[in-house]
């Protein structure tokens, strides 16, 4: 896969406002401030194109970044916000779950969990909600340049744990500071996106 032309092409809350054009698209899901904007930025290369912030909370919209005209990455608000209203953490769970449930153009799903802890209640729920959408998410455990090595062994078998999943779920290891696993997801990605023209 090569990244050549990327733009975020639209920026929306409802289903009127998301792109119209059929492409595929591979959508970003985790808690705030797990780093779904910071690998945006990180995966295609541009360092200021997602707004991130090390605050949680920092996005608020779902963002489509058009890859060469061929797919997109798809940026969405994190659950598990503490410190904004209950309405508004209704607001933007109903936003997720109707993209999750009723986007027919959601080609892949990408659950985002910090590597250093275990994955919270919310973490689980929406990984049952993604399986419940028929949607088996690709894991990528973030932040991994903040563990050392005997931690990093750990994490598969933690997260698997957690999820209670049997399932033999591919997990990649990121960071953004020294792009581990870029790569590799560039490989997931793009050999799922070339699997739905076959
Ligand atoms: P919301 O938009 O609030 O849902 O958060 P987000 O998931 O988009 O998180 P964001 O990308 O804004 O990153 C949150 C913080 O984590 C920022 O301070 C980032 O610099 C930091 N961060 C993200 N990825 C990494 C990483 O791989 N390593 C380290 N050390 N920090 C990271
Ligand atoms: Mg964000």
């Amino acid at each position: 896969m090569n990244i050549n032309n990327v733009n975020l092409e639209s920026v929306g809350v409802k289903f009127s406002q998301y792109p119209q054009t059929g492409l595929p698209e591979v959508a970003l899901l985790g808690r705030s401030n797990v780093g779904k904007s910071s690998l945006i930025n990180n995966f295609l290369n541009r360092k200021k194109l997602a707004r991130t912030s090390a605050n949680p909370g920092k996005t608020r919209t779902i963002n489509f970044y058009n890859i060469d005209n061929s797919m997109y990455l798809v940026d969405l608000p994190g659950y598990g916000y503490a410190k904004t209203s209950k309405e508004n953490r209704a607001v933007f769970r109903k936003m997720l779950l109707n993209y999750v449930f009723d986007r027919e153009t959601l080609a892949m799903a990408i659950l985002l969990i910090d590597s250093r802890h275990k994955p919270t209640t919310l973490d689980i729920e929406m990984f049952n909600i993604l399986m419940n959408a028929q949607m088996p998410p690709l894991i990528v455990a973030t932040k991994t340049d903040k563990l050392k090595a005997n931690e990093k062994s750990k994490i598969n078998s933690r997260i698997l744990k957690a999820l209670g999943t049997d399932l033999s779920l591919k997990i990649i290891h990121y960071s953004t500071s020294t792009n581990a696993g870029r790569d590799e997801l560039i490989k997931e990605i793009s050999g799922y996106i070339k699997s739905l023209g076959e």
